[in-house]
């Protein structure tokens, strides 16, 4: 297979910039099929839905091949927000999808809508068990994301990281296949650089409550990095920054989630701190095309930052929030918990050169959309995975 010969090529490594890859070789991996949509909706009402796929459409293609081909794809914490959305991306492009998860922080309903999809394929399993399949490429996707959820078990939360990667590093080098780590913009802790680059090495407390997240994701990135030097496995290392939209769980406990359910029930909505933190937020359809875009190229293994370089303070998202739900609520501060950023937003010079992509859906479009998600969601179906909502939810 034309991928598999991805990266045998000598890598010119250095471990302080992003790893420029010699390989050239076309890959084209077209969409093969027209498969008939999923038509059921997710438990929770909101149609999510598998599009049909468009012939001649593609996913990690190259230009001049125009062989008609699919591609094995397992995504890990594929039940979850990001890898839900993938797995219908990858659905839509003709690709055979294996969703693994042990359900952590996810349900079954995110994903009804695939289920029976004929190249969709569910396995429950936690990813610090080995696991082994054969297939082409790998989205390491398996961690729980938001700091409530990331902090309720850290011990866990650190071992999805290690083990997690470990074995999926494992799995690629075994068969070959491409991986793609899901790291995160948390690795720059607390930073003291703005925007930050890729080449920007963090300013982290190890011990902090946040570093079980923080420092796992380090690690795992550390695997990844060895993976490449010491076995030349086909590693994509992509440090994703706050995403949000449709497909979220709506008690994930992040701060966009939050603040629209207390805003669609009327509720004050409550900021920790006096909401002059910034972050960033990524609209999640820019954040897939992203991720696919990286996966597709042979420019760089890494690590590369994707999100929206685009600057909010939280007390601007809550105004935003609020009057995308038309509500009536007032916001109420409250305490800022330990080891919270006050400022994080990345440097995406990189992706822009790479791939040229730049994230296009602007706060207030996404923010209308995840309402209306949000609004048709029926919350007795929903079961809040980390109930300790003492934690601060970004
Ligand atoms: N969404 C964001 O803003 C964001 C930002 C930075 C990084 N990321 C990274 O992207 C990835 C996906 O994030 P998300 O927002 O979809 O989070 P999520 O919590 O919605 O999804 C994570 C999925 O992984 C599953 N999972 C957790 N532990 C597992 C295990 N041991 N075995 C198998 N499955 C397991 C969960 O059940 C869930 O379905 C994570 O690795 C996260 O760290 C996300």
């Amino acid at each position: 297979m034309m991928w598999r010969r991805l990266l045998r090529t000598e890598s010119a490594f250095s471990s302080r910039a992003p790893i420029a890859l010699a390989a050239a070789i076309p890959v084209a991996l077209i969409a093969r099929d027209r498969a008939s949509p999923a038509t059921s909706q997710c438990e929770a009402g909101y149609k999510l839905t598998v599009p049909p796929v468009k012939r001649g459409q593609r996913a990690f293609t190259h230009a001049g091949d125009e062989k008609p081909v699919f591609s094995r794809v397992l995504v890990t914490g594929g039940a979850g927000f990001l890898g839900s959305n993938l797995c219908r991306r990858l659905l839509a492009e003709g690709h055979e999808v294996m969703c693994l998860d042990n359900f952590l922080t996810s349900q079954r309903s995110n994903i009804s809508d695939m289920i029976g999809h004929p190249r969709f394929e569910l396995i429950r399993h936690d990813v610090t068990e080995n696991f082994y399949c054969e297939c082409d490429y790998i989205f390491n996707m398996a961690c729980p994301a938001s700091p409530p959820q990331y902090q309720f078990n850290p011990i866990k939360t650190t071992k999805i990281s290690f083990f997690g990667t470990l074995h999926m590093c494992g799995l690629a080098k075994r068969v070959k296949a491409r991986i793609l780590q899901a790291s995160t913009g948390e690795v720059y802790g607390d930073p003291l650089v703005h925007p930050q680059p890729e080449s920007y090495w963090g300013n982290v407390n190890p011990i902090g409550i946040r570093a079980c997240g923080n420092e796992g994701k380090r690690v795992a990135e550390t695997l990844c990095f060895d993976y490449v030097r010491s076995n030349k496995v086909d590693v994509r290392v992509a440090r994703i920054f706050n995403t949000y939209g449709p497909g979220m769980h709506p008690y994930d406990g992040r701060v966009v989630s939050n603040f629209i359910l207390q805003a669609i029930e009327g509720k004050d909505i409550t900021i920790y701190g006096d909401g002059s933190q910034t972050r960033s937020f990524c609209f999640v359809d820019d954040m897939i095309e992203g991720l696919l875009q990286f996966m597709d190229q042979e420019k760089t293994v890494g690590p590369i930052n994707l999100g929206n370089p685009r600057e909010f303070s939280v007390k601007e998202l809550a105004e935003i929030v609020i009057e995308a739900c038309g509500s009536s609520s007032k916001i109420r501060f409250e305490p800022l918990p330990s080891d919270d950023p006050t400022q994080r937003n990345p440097d995406i010079t990189q992706a822009k050169e790479v791939m040229g992509w730049e994230p296009k859906t602007t706060l207030k479009e996404g923010i209308e959309k995840t309402v209306h998600y949000m609004r048709q969601l029926d919350l007795r179906k929903y079961k809040n995975p980390t109930p300790d909502k003492s934690l601060a939810g970004w």
